[in-house]
């Protein structure tokens, strides 16, 4: 429809600007109605009344000036609105496009009350570009706009037509044009809730409805190279929200964000951040959530920015992975914690979408949900985009809503009658039907989709011996080109499976190697499951597969090489330097994380059925990740028959309970886990056959002391005087739990990773306490301890716990005394 009066157009008013402004080409910003330049934020707007020769200004509208204040500050936006070009008849600026791709359009609107020649309040228009609608009959709202479009233009010109209603008037104050950098904007989209469809977002202009910057701060267009504004997001958050804000634009690293550039936000954006307040409740799962007006019955294109600029007040690595959530549909999971936590440390990243139909007048957006302790989750930046629909309009009265209000459309005044009655009937049929039919069809395309999808997965992960995603599958020559023939001079590990030696591959990666003992039937069926649950589970405290070998009958899995080799090997029988108590803490809260990960990351619990301090495998900076999946076992379903055949495991570790019933469950690796914790602190084996008898056994001699009350008799030599005994009182607490020979009474590993975090917490905050009574210069030593967040304002501190606020005070008031 407007197309066909696009075509029949007598186009009164042609305003032609090639090259007016003296930024690059393609770049037009005017000062409408002005007879003077305009610079705002490093800006020429310049006057379309010095445009002589283009503009005929006897037909092409007149010139109006506020007759309100003069005082408004020269070189602010508000000087753009005091004035403003006035259109009787259709007019057109056209401008001439050198280069094709996504343009900017803003369009500035002031109605300020003016005596001559007209009332601006009173104007009603409709303007359109590139046969688009942008907006319909617009009845100027009183306070100054700005409105934004984007279209892809392969023309060679740019046109902006305004149309005044019957009786009425057009006007316009100010405009840009220019042309944004590439790859700022995606030819496509992915659709929301469906994996295999996109969308074309070049066929649409888009209007830009919201954008927000997260940290309840906004962001002028000043401070933006592209000139765009970001709101504040608190007034989008309900009043009762668990979100607070995070100011840290130091952290922010473009080099480290592959191809993003300060183009698609700038560092006041990716700076700062909204993040879940998770301090009060460490289990506080709850979701993040902002509502925004949206026009129902439009696709809309959303993009999220993120950027990790989250510093913990004691230096404890913290799991990121949550879910981004639209109008509770689940757009995509981020998780930046998984594997390299270095690497995206500022690093800056967007997720696009479009979210189809939306048919409700609000788009909530929500982050959370994921089953964490004390969980992180943060958004840095939102942008909403109305894409325009199949009436090529941007405008809410052009809406395509569901059925309902749309049975007006038949012309009945052709037909009359019983006629007409049926007629409607017959077309409303028609319409239900081919309704019906066109979702079906759909609805059975995503789902075929999904099925080739999920048939690829089935070929690539089901079976272990085809290369795929598992992991490399390495030739034996490389192998042992790798570990030198297998040189006896570089096993450094030997354990029921095999032996475990050191190599270095081409690329100089240095790898671990564990090549089974001649094999055995139970050997194999331990080689598949640890390849199996190593391809499955990727996570930053489990020890990553690198790729495996079965050649000639070998079963060899290469891992990635942990410089620091076993937990076991810094606790004791060794000439290893001995781990403080804060590295001890850290271990256990990372190996808990690990632990943690297999029982709650799928949604089948994965028991490991072998946690020991051989199987806990340190890295160069001394960080924990479980290794050993040769005996894991997926949750619910286990195989009964196959468990009360044989009791799995490792001696002095093995859960009572499981020993005496066969009854696997994921506390069986809590139990195990407690008794690491005591190796942990006792810096002893589990059974040390050359101690007098009542010690032979770590957990009998140990609990007996705890139950006692002597802590300090059980606790590592190494340690003593390091570590107050009220900490070692609550720690052994905590193992008596895990140690119950009750299952149920044992706590969760996510209860357990709470505690040890809180303790380990506890002990960052009585170190930092001891650096800052060395003298004030300590306090600022590494990067362990950062109170204070970088910035802008009093929100420095803010991103500090409130329960360690609380500790802080306690602490003050000691030290007056
Ligand atoms: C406005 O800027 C244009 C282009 O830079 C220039 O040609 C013109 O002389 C300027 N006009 C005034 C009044 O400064
Ligand atoms: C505006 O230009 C001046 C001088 O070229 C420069 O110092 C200033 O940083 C610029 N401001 C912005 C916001 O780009
Ligand atoms: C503007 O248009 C009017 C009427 O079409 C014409 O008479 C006049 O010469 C034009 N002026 C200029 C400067 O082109
Ligand atoms: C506006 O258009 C009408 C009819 O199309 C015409 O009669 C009138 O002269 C035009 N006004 C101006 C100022 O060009
Ligand atoms: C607008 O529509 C008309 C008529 O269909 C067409 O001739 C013209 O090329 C279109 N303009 C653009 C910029 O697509
Ligand atoms: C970054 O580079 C990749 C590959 O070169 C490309 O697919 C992607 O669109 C680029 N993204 C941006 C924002 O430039
Ligand atoms: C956001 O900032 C305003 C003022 O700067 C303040 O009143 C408000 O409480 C802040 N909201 C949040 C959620 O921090
Ligand atoms: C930014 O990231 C790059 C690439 O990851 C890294 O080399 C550089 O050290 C980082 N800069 C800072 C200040 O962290
Ligand atoms: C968004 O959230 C608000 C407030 O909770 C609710 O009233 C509204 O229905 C939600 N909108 C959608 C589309 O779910
Ligand atoms: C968060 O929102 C999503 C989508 O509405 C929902 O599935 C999930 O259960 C919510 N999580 C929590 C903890 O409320
Ligand atoms: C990773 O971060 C830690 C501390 O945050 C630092 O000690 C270590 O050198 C970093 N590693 C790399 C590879 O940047």
């Amino acid at each position: 429809m407007i197309s066909l009066k696009f075509s029949t157009l007598l186009v009164l008013t042609v305003l032609c600007f090639s090259r007016v402004s003296s930024a690059s080409s393609d770049t037009f910003f005017i000062n409408c109605g002005s007879p003077e330049n305009a610079t705002v934020n490093n800006r020429t707007f310049v006057s379309d009344s010095n445009l002589g020769r283009e503009i005929n200004v006897s037909t092409g509208g007149v010139s109006v000036t506020t007759t309100e204040s003069n005082s408004l500050p020269p070189g602010t936006e508000s000087t753009l609105f005091q004035t403003a070009r006035v259109f009787s008849n259709e007019s057109t600026y056209r401008f001439t496009i050198n280069q094709h791709g996504w343009f900017l359009i803003r369009l500035y609107f002031q109605p300020f009350a003016s005596s001559s020649p007209r009332d601006l309040t009173s104007a009603r228009f409709s303007v359109s570009s590139q046969n688009f609608t942008l907006f319909r009959h617009n009845k100027p709202s009183t306070t100054s706009v700005v409105k934004e479009y984007t279209l892809k233009i392969s023309a060679t010109t740019l046109s902006l037509h305004f149309r005044p209603e019957t009786g009425s008037f057009a006007f316009v104050n100010a405009l840009e044009v220019f042309k944004l950098p590439e790859n700022l904007l995606p030819e496509e989209a992915g659709l929301i809730s469906t994996t295999t469809k996109s969308l074309k977002l070049s066929a649409h202009a888009m209007e830009t409805v919201s954008r927000i910057n997260m940290g309840n701060l906004s962001v002028s267009r000043g401070q933006d190279k592209l000139w765009r504004q970001w709101d504040a997001d608190s007034t989008y958050m309900g009043v009762a929200h668990f979100g607070f804000p995070v100011v840290n634009l130091k952290a922010v690293n473009f080099s480290a964000g592959g191809n993003i550039t300060e183009d698609i936000a700038p560092v006041y954006v990716y700076g700062t951040a909204t993040r879940l307040n998770s301090d009060l409740d460490p289990t506080n799962n709850a979701n993040l959530t902002w509502t925004f007006k949206v026009d129902p019955g439009f696709d809309y294109f959303l993009r999220f920015h993120f950027c990790n600029i989250i510093v913990d007040p004691f230096g404890i690595e913290r799991e990121i992975s949550f879910n981004i959530y639209v109008n509770s549909e689940r757009v995509e999971s981020i998780d930046m914690s998984a594997e390299v936590a270095n690497d995206t440390f500022g690093a800056p990243s967007f997720v696009d979408a479009v979210m189809r139909k939306v048919n409700k007048g609000s788009l909530n957006l929500s982050i959370g949900g994921v089953q964490n302790v004390y969980p992180v989750s943060f958004i840095n930046g939102f942008e909403i985009m109305k894409l325009s629909n199949d009436k090529k309009s941007l405008d809410a009265s052009d809406a395509v809503l569901p059925k309902g209000k749309k049975s007006s459309k038949p012309s009945i005044g052709l037909i009359a009658g019983v006629s007409a009655a049926l007629c409607v009937a017959l077309v409303f049929g028609v319409v239900l039907l081919s309704f019906c039919i066109r979702r079906r069809r759909r609805r059975r395309q995503i789902q075929t989709g999904d099925e080739e999808i999920k048939q690829q997965n089935e070929t690539g992960e089901s079976l272990i011996f085809s290369s795929s995603k598992i992991g490399y599958r390495y030739p034996l020559a490389l192998i042992k080109e790798a570990t030198d023939d297998f040189n006896e001079s570089l096993v450094i590990g030997v354990g029921g499976f095999g032996k475990v030696y050191k190599g270095v591959l081409r690329d100089k990666t240095e790898i671990a190697v564990k090549r089974a003992a001649p094999k055995s039937r139970q050997g194999l069926a331990e080689f598949k499951t640890e390849i199996e649950m190593l391809s499955q589970f990727r996570h930053r405290h489990l020890v990553s597969l690198i790729g495996y070998c079965d050649e000639n009958s070998e079963m060899i899995i290469v891992y990635e090489y942990m410089e620091k080799g076993t937990l076991k090997d810094h606790l004791y029988d060794s000439e290893n330097q001995r781990l403080s108590w804060r590295q001890r803490l850290e271990i256990c809260v990372g190996a808990a994380r690990g632990l943690h990960y297999l029982h709650t990351g799928s949604t089948r619990a994965v028991i490991h059925r072998d946690v020991k301090s051989a199987n806990i495998l340190l890295d160069e900076s001394f960080m924990a990740k479980v290794a050993d999946f040769g005996l894991s076992k997926t949750g619910p379903d286990l195989d009964q028959t196959h468990v009360s055949t044989a009791v799995k495991g490792s001696f002095g570790y093995l859960d009572p309970e499981y020993l005496t019933r066969q009854q696997l469950t994921e506390k069986s690796d809590v139990y195990s886990f407690g008794v690491v914790m005591l190796e942990v602190l006792c810096g002893r084996p589990v059974i040390d056959p050359s101690l007098p008898r009542e010690r032979v056994n770590l957990i009998e001699w140990a609990m007996k002391l705890v139950k006692k009350g002597k802590m300090e008799e059980i606790i590592d030599p190494f340690l003593d005087g390091k570590v107050k005994l009220e900490e070692v009182k609550k720690y052994c607490e905590l193992t008596e739990k895990c140690l119950a020979q009750d299952g149920v009474e044992r706590p969760t590993m996510g209860d357990l990773l709470w505690n040890l975090e809180f303790m380990l917490q506890v002990q960052a905050k009585d170190e930092k306490a001891a650096m800052v009574d060395d003298g004030p210069e300590a306090s600022v030593v590494g990067s362990t301890v950062q109170f204070s967040v970088n910035g802008m304002g009093d929100i420095e501190g803010v991103s500090m716990s409130k329960v360690f606020a609380r500790m802080v005070v306690g602490e003050e008031t000691r030290e007056r005394d």
